[in-house]
């Protein structure tokens, strides 16, 4: 079946998107964006046979694309996916976060469960190599069943960029159920990204069914290069992210965010198996023969076509990486224990600042 595709918000992560249906052989027919200077900045660098709009509403209804990629800061993620599933779009890719709150969530899984669209959330650390050589060893027993995880993110924004971690530490864990969550979050700044406040870290313990757990810490104490709270980290591309998945027999340590532009790896590794105190490093090919977000594509294809569940699914993955960082958030705002499944509509963060619990 041939498939075209828009993408709604052209700014620095659409150009990932856009790569990604060049590379699977899509055409990128059209592109909103309410920003005239970012158009013309996405008409020099892709604009060849797309039409422009500054209104999404208008480019869904002209153009009727089959794919439709969500890249636009996240408060306006939930507007663009309804409008893009209730014009028909069969398959969504949505950046993360994928909304602010699980009013929003709930509003787009409704959406697109109603319109039969296929809606992903765009976690594309699923498909890079070092994360995808240690769920292949976990997932072949090489640590006996999983207990436990802990995840470091050095980034600051649970919305934004920790999330990715949540979402890496639930895929390397095989996705357990959610019971339990106790967290504390730092709000002490003016800190802004993305267009909204965000905290400078925070941390959080999970419970899972069947007693597994996971320990959890971002933002401003992981980003100290100087903090070295595992002697791993030494040799460790300690970039982005650091998660050791611990197993009856075994424990995989995986890190890193490691581009070519980084420089060659040298001594330091990406993905460790260690049993007892022997350790050895899993080899791992970087880059892989497709992109992350291509072979995101590729997999919305074969859900839209066979029905496979992506790995990505928002409805699933994604609704419970959403509960857990307003669990995060909910537990701060309570001193409390927060309990699955999670019903807050808010965004317990952003009321804490509306409220003056944390600078505005
Ligand atoms: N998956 C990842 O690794 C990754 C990396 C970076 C950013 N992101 C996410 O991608 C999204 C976009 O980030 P970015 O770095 O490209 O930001 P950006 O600011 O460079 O681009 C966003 C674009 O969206 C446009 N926009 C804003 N509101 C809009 C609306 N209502 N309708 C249409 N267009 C609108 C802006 O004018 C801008 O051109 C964010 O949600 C961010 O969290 C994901």
């Amino acid at each position: 079946m041939a498939y075209r595709a828009a993408i709604i918000g052209c700014g620095r992560m659409a150009h990932g998107h856009a790569h990604a249906f060049q590379e699977a052989g899509i055409p990128l027919v059209a592109g909103a964006d309410i920003s005239e200077q970012s158009l013309a900045k996405w008409k020099a660098d892709f604009g060849n046979g797309q039409k422009l709009y500054t209104d999404m509403y208008q480019m869904l209804a002209e153009t009727k694309p089959d794919l439709v990629a969500v890249v636009t800061p996240e408060q306006a993620h939930c507007a663009a996916v309804v409008a893009a599933a209730e014009a028909g779009a069969k398959g969504i890719i949505c950046e993360k976060p994928l909304a602010m709150n699980l009013a929003e969530t709930n509003l787009m899984i409704e959406t697109c469960k109603r319109t039969g669209t296929v809606l992903t959330v765009s976690h594309q650390r699923h498909y890079t190599p070092q994360y995808e050589v240690a769920r292949q060893r976990i997932e072949a027993g090489a640590i006996g069943q999983v207990l436990s995880c802990m995840a470091i993110s050095q980034y600051m924004c649970l919305m934004t960029d920790a999330c990715h971690t949540i979402h890496m530490m639930l895929d390397l864990m095989g996705w357990p159920k959610p019971t339990h969550l106790i967290g504390n979050i730092d709000g002490n700044s003016d800190y802004v990204y993305f267009g909204h406040r965000a905290e400078e870290g925070g941390t959080a313990y999970i419970g899972f069914e069947g007693g597994l757990f996971s320990h959890f810490t971002w933002g401003r104490c992981a980003r100290n290069p100087d903090v070295r709270m595992f002697s791993a980290w030494d040799n460790a591309l300690m970039n982005y992210q650091y998660i050791v998945v611990q197993g009856e027999t075994g424990q995989i340590q995986v890190s890193g965010d490691y581009y070519e532009g980084l420089g060659p790896l040298g001594d330091r590794w990406l993905a460790r198996e260690v049993h007892g105190d022997k350790a050895q490093v899993l080899p791992v090919v970087f880059p892989g023969p497709r992109g992350d977000i291509t072979r995101e594509v590729d997999d919305v294809i074969a859900a839209i076509e066979t029905g496979k569940p992506h790995p990505l699914d928002a409805m699933t993955h994604g609704k419970t990486i959403m509960e857990i960082l307003i669990a995060m958030y909910e537990s701060s705002r309570r001193r409390g224990v927060v309990h699955f499944p999670v019903t807050v509509q808010d965004n317990p963060f952003l009321a804490m600042v509306d409220s003056g619990v944390f600078p505005k």
